[in-house]
C-alpha cells in the first residue's frame, strides 16, 4: 500500500517531511490557519497563530534540534516547536509576555526542557550567547505602529480574529523596544544590529524566517521587505524567497475611498533566507 504522507528520503538532511509534504510547503502562499490554540496570545497585541509558525519549524528543522525567536511575545514559537518534539528558546523585553506564554505552554503539557523564555533585550543577550541554533524564526515590532496609530489592542467579538483593533496597548516603554525608535531609518538600523547577532549564532547552512508586513510611514507606503531583505544581505544571509501567508478574514477599511487609492494589508511576507557563502 502506498503511504498518503509520501516517501520520506534518507538523503534528507534538512527536516523530517516526506517528498509529498516538503513540496507542499515550497508553495509561495499559504492561508493563515487558526485554532483554538491561538485564542490566549491575543493578550498580545500581534501574536502568530500556532499553525503558521509550525510549518516553518516543520519545514527548517529535524526533531530535537533548537529554534531561536528573539521577539518571542506570547511564546507561539515555543508553543509550535514543543508540539512537535522541537527545543526552543525566545527572548522578550516583557515580562507579562514570558508568564503568557508559561500559561500556554503548561496549559498544552509540554515539558520545561523543551523551551526556555529569556527576559531582557535581544541585542545584549545574543551577544552573550554560547551556543548556536538551528533556525530562526521571528516577527519583530513594525516600527512605531502600535503607538502611532494609537491601535493595538484587538476588538472584542465571538469570532477572535477579526483583526480589527481599539484602544492603545504597545509593547514597552523602554529605548531598546524596536517600537520605540523615532524613524523608520534607526529602527532597521537597531533591527540590523539585533540580526547581526542572530547571523552569528545560527548554524551554517540553516535559515531564517522574518515574519513581516508592508506598513505605512508618516502615511507613506513603505516596501518594508524590500528594506530587509536588503537588510539581511548586507549581513550576509542569502535570500531564499517569500511565502506570503494570506490573511483572507481581516475586514477591509476603505482608507482612501473615493480619492485615492490606498492598499489593505491582509498578508504578511514569510521571508526565508540562508546562513551560506554562496
Ligand atoms: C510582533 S511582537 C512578536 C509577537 C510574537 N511573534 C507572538 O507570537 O506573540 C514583537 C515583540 O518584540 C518585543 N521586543 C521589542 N524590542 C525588543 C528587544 N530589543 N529585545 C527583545 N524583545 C523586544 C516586544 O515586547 C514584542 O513582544
Amino acid at each position: 500500500m502506498p503511504n498518503k504522507k509520501g516517501k520520506y528520503d534518507s538523503r534528507n538532511k534538512l527536516n523530517n517531511l516526506t517528498g509529498k509534504e516538503w513540496l507542499k510547503l515550497t508553495k509561495s502562499f499559504w492561508e493563515s490557519e487558526s485554532c483554538k490554540l491561538d485564542k490566549k496570545a491575543f493578550d498580545h497585541p500581534a501574536p502568530f497563530l500556532v499553525k503558521d509558525v509550525q510549518k516553518l519549524i516543520k519545514m527548517f528543522t529535524k526533531k530535537e534540534l533548537t529554534v531561536l525567536d528573539p521577539f518571542c511575545g506570547s511564546g507561539t514559537t515555543l508553543l509550535a516547536a514543543g508540539l512537535i518534539n522541537r527545543n526552543a528558546i525566545g527572548i522578550d523585553l516583557n515580562e507579562k509576555y514570558k508568564k503568557l506564554a508559561i500559561e500556554r505552554l503548561e496549559e498544552q503539557n509540554i515539558s520545561s526542557e523543551l523551551y526556555k523564555y529569556i527576559i531582557g533585550d535581544s541585542l545584549n543577550l545574543l551577544k552573550d550567547f554560547d551556543h548556536k541554533v538551528d533556525y530562526i524564526v521571528t516577527s519583530p515590532p513594525y516600527h512605531n505602529i502600535l503607538k502611532n496609530k494609537g491601535q493595538g489592542i484587538r476588538k472584542e467579538n465571538d469570532n477572535y480574529r477579526n483583526g480589527a483593533r481599539t484602544g492603545v496597548d504597545y509593547y514597552t516603554d523602554r529605548n531598546e523596544d524596536l517600537g520605540n525608535q523615532d524613524t523608520y531609518e534607526d529602527f532597521l538600523k537597531e533591527l540590523k544590529k539585533i540580526f547581526r547577532e542572530c547571523y552569528k549564532i545560527l548554524e551554517y547552512d540553516k535559515y531564517m524566517t522574518v515574519i513581516m508586513s508592508d506598513f505605512t510611514v508618516n502615511k507613506k507606503e513603505v516596501c518594508v521587505q524590500g528594506d530587509v531583505v536588503k537588510l539581511m544581505e548586507d549581513l550576509g544571509f542569502k535570500f531564499a524567497g517569500t511565502t506570503v501567508l494570506l490573511q483572507n478574514k481581516k475586514p477591509l477599511y476603505p482608507f482612501g475611498y473615493p480619492y485615492a487609492y490606498k492598499i489593505n494589508h491582509h498578508h504578511q511576507n514569510l521571508m526565508n533566507f540562508r546562513k551560506r557563502d554562496y
